[in-house]
């Protein structure tokens, strides 16, 4: 098995380019079994998703893949395809679940795996099947899974989503761009991922209008030939790096970004007191002497991002006195927590809240996470830790971040795989 070996305390220095996004990457390629011919450009090249693509296959869409200049050619012209996604390709990858509503809405049935549960929490998939039941889906569930029906197609209505989601959101966007008629969703997600999902169904011919968390949908599928879209840079990825610069940057410049979009991440590194400059599309970051206390709470876009939690978690550890972060979204994400303190860090959480004491000065061990975010929270912690550290279980990097060694030793870091 493969691991990652970091050798702490190496100053960074250097540009990173960001990738797209993988978060908005799968539901457009989920959204592209309503399409006939598509170029995706800017889609990373991690293993969600291959994933994706291997279900889009399964399910009879024809692609092509320029590993060169990362775009991915899909198309579907059958009247007919496979309308089942299989447990071993939704077990893997939760957003498996995204099938479900392109399939439903083009070919009035669809049955899906459940994803079950997963090391964040047991994330359920009530609120997808609420919004697909709404647009008159007949649902049942049965030997684990979710079999859909919609025998005369699925009609616009409204929708009011009791609680904030953002796959369910994309699913009930997808099929509300299938089904006849008007759909207005409420108390939606409105992450920036969802935007570039809903700039791309309106190049498939949606008129879309969004009213802060409303969104209103008058769907009608173009005949139109060949569409492209570029996905939308990688804000978590991008966060990321950003902290890394915080942590131990001499100077670390984040490229092919919009920094409009991670505003509130840049305001509370800049009360951390870290040195950030921005331009159009690219930020420099500089690590300071001395890092100050925060509190935060993870929240729906434009709050600040559940998946970035654990990475700022690191940061704080060098931060003088007890910074605090309230979890809201998931009720499992501090898996990183006991692998931070057997390197020096102070943690302690109570419920939802786990309070940081800082500074700390970490040290190297061998270490292992169970998710995407928490895995990357301990490459940050290595290039600051003395001595070695070293990361088991990195295929969870895999799934989401593109090129991380090259673009961490690009910058001078100490680190490479075995
Ligand atoms: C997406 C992101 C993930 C991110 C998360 C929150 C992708 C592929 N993944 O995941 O990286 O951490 O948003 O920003 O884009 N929930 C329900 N019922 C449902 C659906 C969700 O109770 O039917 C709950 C979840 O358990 C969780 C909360 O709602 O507590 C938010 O989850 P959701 O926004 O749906 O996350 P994902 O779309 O799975």
């Amino acid at each position: 098995m493969q691991k990652l070996l970091i050798k702490g305390k190496k100053k960074l220095s250097g540009t990173i380019s960001i990738s797209g996004s993988k978060n908005a990457s799968l539901p457009i390629l989920a959204a592209s079994i309503l399409a006939k011919n598509v170029k995706l450009s800017n889609v990373p090249l991690v293993k969600d998703i291959f994933t994706m693509l291997e279900l889009l296959k399964f399910i009879g869409i024809k692609i092509k893949i320029n590993k060169n200049n990362k775009t991915i050619e899909l198309k579907n012209n059958k009247k007919i395809v496979n309308t089942l996604a299989p447990y071993k390709l939704v077990k893997t990858m939760r957003a498996g679940i995204l099938v479900l509503g392109p399939l439903l809405t083009k070919y009035r049935k669809a049955k899906v795996s459940l994803p079950g549960g997963c090391a964040i929490g047991t994330r359920p998939v009530d609120l997808h099947l609420f919004a697909l039941k709404k647009l008159g889906a007949n649902i049942k569930i049965k030997d684990g899974y979710i079999i859909a029906e919609a025998k005369k197609g699925l009609v616009g209505t409204n929708i009011k989503f009791p609680s904030n989601s953002v796959g369910a959101t994309e699913n009930a966007l997808i099929a509300a761009h299938g089904a006849k008629g008007k759909t207005t969703l409420s108390n939606c997600a409105i992450e920036p991922e969802i935007i570039d999902l809903i700039s791309y169904l309106k190049k498939l011919g949606s008129k879309i209008k969004i009213l802060g968390r409303k969104i209103i949908i008058i769907g009608k599928e173009k005949k139109t030939k060949k569409i492209n879209h570029r996905i939308i840079f990688d804000r978590i990825e991008a966060g990321t790096y950003l902290i890394a610069g915080a942590l131990i940057g001499n100077k670390i410049t984040i490229n092919k970004i919009f920094p409009k979009i991670l505003k509130n991440e840049i305001n509370i590194l800049k009360k951390m007191g870290v040195f950030i400059s921005s331009s159009k599309n690219s930020i420099s970051v500089r690590n300071p002497q001395k890092l100050k206390r925060i509190n935060i709470s993870t929240k729906p876009y434009p709050g600040f991002p559940t998946d970035l939690q654990a990475q700022l978690m690191v940061l704080m550890t060098q931060a003088n006195g007890w910074s605090q972060i309230k979890e809201n979204i998931f009720e499992n994400r501090f898996m990183h927590v006991p692998e931070l303190r057997r390197m020096g860090a102070k943690i302690k959480i109570k419920d939802k809240i786990a309070y940081i004491f800082g500074p700390s000065r970490l040290t190297g061990a061998e270490v292992m996470a169970t998710d995407l975010r928490a895995s990357v929270s301990l490459v940050l912690a290595g290039l600051i830790a003395d001595n070695r550290t070293i990361i088991n279980r990195i295929y969870h990097l895999d799934r989401g971040y593109e090129f991380l060694e090259k673009k961490l030793k690009n910058c001078k870091a100490q680190i490479k795989r075995v």
